[in-house]
């Protein structure tokens, strides 16, 4: 693993000893999540990504990047909850900006809607619908706009500059796209749209945003390799797992994921989906919570260091390192004369320390993963890690981290007041 996990900022409240035996005592409902043995096996397609190594798919998806690459500046990525939110993370984060991504089928704001297509105006513009089930009003409806958009754009070209992920099957996007002419990505099957983002899913956005998508997926084919073989005591995800879990029966009953660069906010939302919508279900688990530092600590910081002491929080030190950007003298006095000549980077490093320093002296348990310089390999790892950890998580509360019928409540209500 790239990541080391340092739990030093959590000893005082739970030791080493203890989560020994933790890991010990839970080893009956841990075991088979490190098997792959613990769900149907129709939802455990992600815990193998090195089943996209030298696949066709893949590199299907980078020729028809390389397209898009060429005929479009805007590609937007319609899709909500986990058909955007892991591509999503990757292009804030390691885009190139070639190509503008727009996210829509995110809200049902008329607003937002009239931005998104007021933006295609005048643009070479690519589309791509993303839905497991095709059921979900914002995406859907929106794609309806944006197809009616591009229809009357390109007349009968409009098809060519349609991609749809989804599944097979009557009313899903397969038959859609049959109908239509557009091209077609298989949603896998055996994977739930938040644990779906080392697939079509995620790969194609992504690839369009310039990003070598072989490199995320060796990433996660390195961390399966490598926390599969780990003995439960030595091995990352299960002393994350557990030790989370240790400090929820402590009274810290929100994990606050701090992230440092700006386009790591998008990661976070990733994660925060991903545990709570998996762990989010017998009303006995943490509450998943995000901030992006510097910006937050001016903000949520202030709860954190003196607000209740119910936040654990978990640093995710992935960062850009450039070594070239120095604090330049000013001929004006503006009172920062003392950082004059200093690398810009030891900045962002002085905020880290600064922020887990106050934070654990406050009472904060600070968890901390140690990940180094931000590469495409890193978020195949972390994307591995965080889903392999989250299912170690849900195993321990006796949560199926798949399904998400709280969601399907909400959603069956709202057709009820369309009238569907
Ligand atoms: O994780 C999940 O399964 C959900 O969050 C879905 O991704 C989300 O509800 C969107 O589903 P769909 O794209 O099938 O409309």
């Amino acid at each position: 693993m790239i990541t080391q996990i340092d739990l030093s900022g959590v000893a005082q409240y739970v030791s080493e000893q203890q989560l020994a035996q933790a890991v010990q005592a839970a080893q009956s409902k841990l075991a088979p999540v490190l098997a792959g043995q613990f769900a149907e096996a129709n939802q455990l397609g992600w815990m193998d990504p090195a089943r996209w190594q030298g696949h066709a798919e893949v590199e299907y998806i980078m020729q028809l990047a390389a397209e898009i690459r060429s005929n479009a500046d805007v590609f937007v990525l319609i899709g909500v909850g986990g058909s955007n939110r892991g591509a999503q993370s990757v292009i804030e984060t390691l885009g190139d900006g070639k190509v503008e991504i727009v996210y829509a089928g995110t809200n049902l704001s008329s607003h937002e809607l009239k931005k998104i297509l007021a933006c295609l105006q005048g643009k070479r513009v690519y589309i791509n619908n993303i839905a497991k089930d095709f059921n979900t009003l914002e995406p859907g409806i929106h794609f309806r706009f944006l197809r009616q958009y591009m229809e009357a754009a390109y007349g009968a070209g409009a098809a060519a500059r349609i991609i749809v992920t989804g599944s097979a099957g009557t009313g899903q996007l397969q038959q859609l796209a049959q109908q239509a002419g557009y091209r077609f990505l298989p949603f896998p099957a055996d994977m739930a749209g938040r644990f779906s983002v080392l697939s079509a899913v995620g790969f194609l956005p992504m690839a369009v945003a310039g990003v070598d998508i072989r490199r995320i997926i060796a990433g996660a084919a390195a961390a399966k390799a490598e926390l599969l073989a780990a003995a439960p005591q030595d091995n990352p995800a299960v002393r994350y797992a557990v030790c989370r879990n240790l400090l929820f029966e402590k009274g810290f009953v929100i994990e606050n994921l701090a992230t440092l660069e700006p386009g790591l906010a998008y990661f976070a939302r990733w994660w925060s989906q991903l545990f709570a919508e998996s762990e989010g279900k017998n009303q006995s688990c943490i509450f998943p919570v995000f901030s992006s530092y510097s910006e937050d600590l001016h903000a949520v910081g202030q709860y954190i260091q003196d607000g209740k002491r119910m936040v654990l929080e978990s640093f995710l030190d992935a960062r850009f390192v450039n070594g070239e950007t120095r604090v330049a003298a000013s001929q004006h006095a503006d009172g920062f004369d003392y950082l004059n000549g200093k690398p810009f980077d030891e900045l962002i490093d002085a905020v880290y320390r600064a922020a887990f320093s106050a934070h654990s002296a406050g009472g904060v348990p600070c968890l901390q993963f140690r990940c180094g310089q931000i590469t495409p390999e890193l978020f195949g790892e972390l994307f591995y890690f965080f889903m392999l950890s989250c299912c170690l998580s849900a195993a321990l509360i006796g949560a199926n981290p798949f399904g998400q019928n709280g969601v399907e409540a909400y959603k069956r209500s709202m057709y009820r007041l369309l009238g569907k």
